[in-house]
């Protein structure tokens, strides 16, 4: 099935299992802006807290933070959000539609990855095990030709975006003969800067309203609070400070569902170390970082590290995590190593000293930052899209049927377990309420009593479910059940008593956690 189809599907699924929906769809929905589902919100929140408890619980140096969404408007001069946090637009003349001239051009290169990728598949399959895939790649001519072409739009694209060179970008579109998508045409505008920030405005306009800004990121909220968190807390350097929490971005080009929203949640870990060490702390947390990512058992080769082609005039390092989405690998987190840029300008702003004394280095210093930024819902969209899968499995009379099954990580499921009485009397009601009744304290739990056993256990399928146990006639008498796991399929007979144990081993993040040190 060709990846586009896989994402529609993906999509269509989120809706209908309750994972995600449009905003105010009743009203036809708000561009960009979508509301977490009964599904959706369990593993939103189970995201988050293997996020906040690989921070906060195995780093004795992290610690935590909630700061509100607006914030002084001169954090944003500040931070430089007011005169830079912008994006390059141009627009397509016949058809009317904007777009990021950087993503136009982005999209341009990826196409000519994919012809290489194309061409490797097509070799691979009529050398069959002879084939040399690296050789092949070194010494085709059609691969160096189409890796040529990248390779030169990337570094006109790289030189144009390190001279803030709008002309250019809209040079290499029309060089390349990129067309719009609806319009099909090359009648480009020129391209122009806009700031992605919203703002609204605070008080009552008879006491003087002023324009605040709702935040683009969280990480200002934490800079502002470096002292308060270091003195009340006496955290001696390095340490970090982690924070959950809402921003929003008037994102233009707002598609591919969850991936670009106006609205979205951030989990975002400022590390605040001594000038000169943050390049070594900068590949720590790399490190670490992926490690969170690749625990999770979504495959490893679906995860690589991209470093940026234009740093931020305050960073000196910077990389992205990316992962192989059903539209091509892309960012889900940041990790940036951010100099002593955002507390020197705060410090500048606000007239406040912002420093540390280091008694080891016996003197003081504006602390350097190491930035790990990642957003929950591109967090979730790549959980989802790792996990979701069509099957052709055994059916009824020996013929095969399909079922879609979300093969999700069991510590992020929503529903960890179903108890699934197999008919509605005989006391089965009762024995498997008794059962969700006395593990619903340890794990998600959920009863379902409706049609036959084999449509529950689709429909559990379907929500990632990684455990099913089936109440019978014989579970009155011997106290055992059947339980069948979700992505074998396979069924064993085990007693209640032990159902605690054998589940909570597979869905425990400490168990993972542990595995992880
Ligand atoms: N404090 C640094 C910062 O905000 P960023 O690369 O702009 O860096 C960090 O954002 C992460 O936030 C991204 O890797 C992405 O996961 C998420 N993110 C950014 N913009 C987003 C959007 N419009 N919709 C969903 N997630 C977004």
């Amino acid at each position: 099935m060709a990846q586009e189809d896989v994402f529609k599907k993906l999509v269509a699924h989120c809706k209908e299992y309750g994972f995600v929906f449009q905003s105010s769809e009743i009203y036809d929905g708000l561009g960009a802006v979508y509301d977490y589902g009964q599904n959706g919100v369990e593993l939103k929140n189970n995201i988050k807290k293997y996020w906040w408890d690989s921070m906060v619980l195995l780093h004795d140096n992290v610690v935590g933070l909630d700061s509100a969404i607006f914030m002084h408007p001169t954090v944003w001069k500040a931070s430089g959000h007011v005169d830079a946090f912008n994006d390059p637009l141009i627009d397509n003349k016949d058809s009317k539609k904007r777009y990021r001239a950087d993503v136009l051009i982005e999209d341009l290169m990826a196409k000519y990855d994919a012809k290489v990728d194309k061409e490797v598949e097509k070799a691979a399959k009529r050398f069959g095990e002879s084939f040399d895939e690296a050789m092949f790649r070194e010494t085709n001519p059609r691969v160096q030709e189409n890796l040529a072409k990248k390779e030169e739009i990337h570094q006109r694209f790289v030189k144009a975006l390190n001279d803030n060179d709008l002309v250019e970008l809209r040079q290499i579109i029309v060089d390349y003969e990129v067309v719009c998508p609806i319009s099909g045409t090359k009648n480009w505008t020129d391209v122009r800067q806009f700031n992605l920030m919203f703002a609204t405005e605070m008080g009552s306009t008879s006491e003087g309203a002023h324009k605040v800004f709702l935040r683009p990121e969280t990480a200002q909220g934490i800079f502002v609070n470096f002292l308060n968190v270091q003195k009340t807390g006496r955290m001696k350097i390095p340490f970090g400070i982690a924070q959950i929490g809402k921003a929003f971005r008037n994102e233009i080009v707002a598609r591919q569902f969850i991936f670009r929203m106006r609205e979205f949640e951030q989990m975002e870990m400022q590390f605040f170390v001594a000038p000169g060490e943050e390049l070594q702390w900068f590949e720590k947390w790399k490190e670490t970082r992926m490690k969170w990512h690749k625990s999770l058992g979504l495959g490893d080769h679906k995860y690589r590290f991209h470093d940026h082609d234009k740093l931020a005039h305050y960073a000196n390092a910077a990389t992205d995590i990316e992962y192989e989405m059903p539209f091509g690998f892309k960012e889900v987190e940041g990790i940036h190593s951010r100099t002593d840029f955002d507390l020197s300008q705060h410090q500048q702003f606000s007239g406040k000293k912002i420093s540390y004394f280091d008694p080891e280095r016996n003197e003081s210093y504006v602390p350097y930052v190491v930035e790990t930024s990642i957003g929950v819902d591109r967090m979730f969209l790549s959980i989802l899209a790792g996990s979701y899968c069509e099957e052709e499995v055994p059916g009824k009379d020996g013929k095969t049927e399909s079922r879609v099954v979300l093969k999700l990580p069991p510590v992020l499921a929503p529903v960890k377990l179903a108890v699934l009485p197999l008919v509605k009397k005989d006391g089965l009601p009762e024995l498997a309420r008794s059962i969700v009744d006395d593990l619903k304290f340890h794990f998600n739990c959920q009863y379902d009593e409706k049609d036959s056993i084999g449509k529950r256990y689709r429909r559990q399928d379907a929500v990632g479910t990684p455990f099913c146990v089936t109440i019978d006639h014989q579970s009155a008498e011997d106290q055992t059940v059947t339980i069948r796991h979700r992505d074998t399929m396979a069924q064993e007979r085990v007693k209640i008593a032990d159902l605690k144990h054998l589940i909570m081993e597979k869905v425990s993040m400490t168990e993972l956690f542990k595995k992880m040190q």
